[in-house]
């Protein structure tokens, strides 16, 4: 039986409390997202393999819906902006929703189909995920980037794709701006 409880979410941190279980990424874990092969060896190395993000979920056993926190901290690959892998769900009938509480950031979505979109993470945003869209997060900003998230626990995640063949579009620093450009590096 599921009793119902109050979980707080620091828009600040990102605790979660309860929470029920966490993992953070450093740079080296993210091999393959960012373009500049040699910009990312060298980030490892010059600043010691840093923190790009943390998840921190509330999940309890037996339910249909879990949620929870992903915490990015700012920084950059070559001109490229730290993101998180980017996935499609397993299953394609299962979409998510995304609700920015402190810092700045875009959300990359892909469609099955090829369409892409992006949607402004800004504090008080909720984005809306559709089923079978990929989505990414990118801190844009100098501050952390925290969002809560609400998804299905049966949703899975596919990261294999998007590994793969990358996403169409990039997010990048140009001429002190941020912007979306097209990804040369993508393949069908
Ligand atoms: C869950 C979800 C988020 C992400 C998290 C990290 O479906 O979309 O909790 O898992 O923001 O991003 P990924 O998983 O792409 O590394
Ligand atoms: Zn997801």
């Amino acid at each position: 039986m599921l009793y119902p409880e109050g979980v707080l979410i620091d828009g600040m941190t990102g605790a979660v409390t309860p929470e029920t279980g966490r993992y953070s990424k450093r740079l080296s874990g993210l091999a393959g997202i960012f373009q500049d092969s040699s910009a990312f060896e060298r980030a490892i190395f010059d600043e010691a393999d840093p923190l790009v993000y943390e998840v921190i979920d509330y999940r309890k056993p037996d339910s249909d819906l879990f949620f929870g926190t992903t915490t990015m901290q700012p920084g950059k690959v070559g001109v490229e902006y730290y993101m998180t892998r980017g996935h499609f769900h397993e299953r394609r009938d299962r979409g998510e929703a995304y609700y920015t509480q402190s810092g700045v950031g875009l959300l990359l979505l892909e469609s099955r189909a090829g369409e892409t979109r992006s949607v402004a993470m800004c504090p008080g945003v909720c984005a809306f995920i559709p089923p079978d869209w990929a989505h990414r997060s990118i801190n844009t900003g100098r501050e952390k980037l925290v969002f809560a998230w609400f998804c299905a626990t049966d949703a899975g995640h596919d990261y294999g794709q998007i590994l793969q063949r990358g996403m169409r579009k990039l997010v990048v620093e140009q001429n002190g701006e941020v912007a979306i450009t097209d990804n040369p590096n993508f393949r069908t």
